[in-house]
């Protein structure tokens, strides 16, 4: 673990790339994330009401960056939208393309689009801002899906919450004192310690994402919690006797705190939408 004295980096550009595709394509199935637990349940069911409310209506097409393995592209595809996928991912360009149905998808940075301006009327960002660790390259990557919507349509940026990692761990019966003192240290610098066993990371507080998508030209801006204030209840109470009872009440309360500015950081993640100028 990094001492507080000693402010943590950023590794440069090439490394982050190859550190993210080793750690995806070697060490973690994304395939299987949004299905394993209560949080990335709660994740997932907020992320689709939220853009079943917040999307034009099917039929409209959607740039999905940063779309992992396609959950989200096949439930769009599936609801009548027309969906391509980028992402960092060579492994998972080829389980969006190869899944079912095939979806079009290619190997690409959030940072550098190749689409031109205006081609999509929504764009997603739910992935590439916390691989950034680096306020300028989220800022550049949330200015490419603004710069590829067209004027009006929707852009929304998912980011992991500055205090997720040591919520997650005590609500999981994992808190120690390493994990005491890693949360000490995010408080002052938002890095993810890489010895945590996922890659280089940015956890965002949320006035820091704000100020990012205001900056990235985004208007209308408004900022939800995806999980809810009662998500880490709903990990503790995993595997007993009120476990579908706690996630219920979470979901619920997820929805409605959805905006509440004094909770909204309680949640693993948070999405931040707004519409393009
Ligand atoms: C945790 S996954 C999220 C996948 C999916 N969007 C979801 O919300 O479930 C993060 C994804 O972002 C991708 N990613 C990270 N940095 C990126 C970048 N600079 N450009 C494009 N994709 C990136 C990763 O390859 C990975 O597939």
């Amino acid at each position: 673990m990094t001492p507080p004295s000693q402010p943590r980096t950023a590794p440069d550009a090439g490394r982050e790339r190859d550190e993210i595709v080793a750690y995806y394509t070697e060490r973690y199935r994304e395939d299987l994330r949004l299905d394993r637990r209560p949080q990335a349940r709660l994740e997932r069911a907020r992320t689709l009401q939220l853009l079943g409310e917040l999307l034009p209506p099917p039929g409209a097409s959607v740039l999905d960056v940063g779309g992992g393995t396609g959950a989200y592209a096949r439930e769009l595809v599936a609801a009548g939208y027309r969906v391509r996928v980028v992402d960092l991912v060579p492994a998972h360009v080829e389980q969006v393309r190869g899944g079912d149905p095939p979806i079009e998808a290619e190997v690409g940075d959030a940072r550098a689009l190749r689409f031109g301006d205006g081609e999509y009327d929504a764009a997603l960002l739910l992935g590439p801002l916390y691989h950034l660790g680096e306020r300028a390259d989220r800022v550049a990557a949330l200015r490419e899906a603004v710069r590829v919507t067209r004027p009006g349509g929707r852009v929304a940026a998912a980011v992991i919450s500055r205090f997720a990692g040591p919520l997650d761990l005590a609500a999981t019966d994992r808190f120690d004192a390493r994990v005491l003192a890693e949360a000490r240290t995010l408080l002052t610098d938002g890095r993810n310690d890489p010895a945590s066993g996922f890659t280089h990371a940015y956890f965002h507080r949320p006035e820091e994402i704000l100020g990012e998508c205001a900056d990235a030209g985004l208007t209308g801006i408004a900022l939800h919690g995806l999980e809810g204030p009662l998500w880490t209840a709903a990990e503790a109470a995993a595997g007993g006797p009120a476990a579908d009872a706690v996630y219920a009440a979470a979901l619920e309360l997820a929805r409605l705190y959805s905006t509440e500015p004094s909770l909204v950081a309680a949640s693993g993640h948070l999405l931040a939408t707004g519409l393009a100028p």
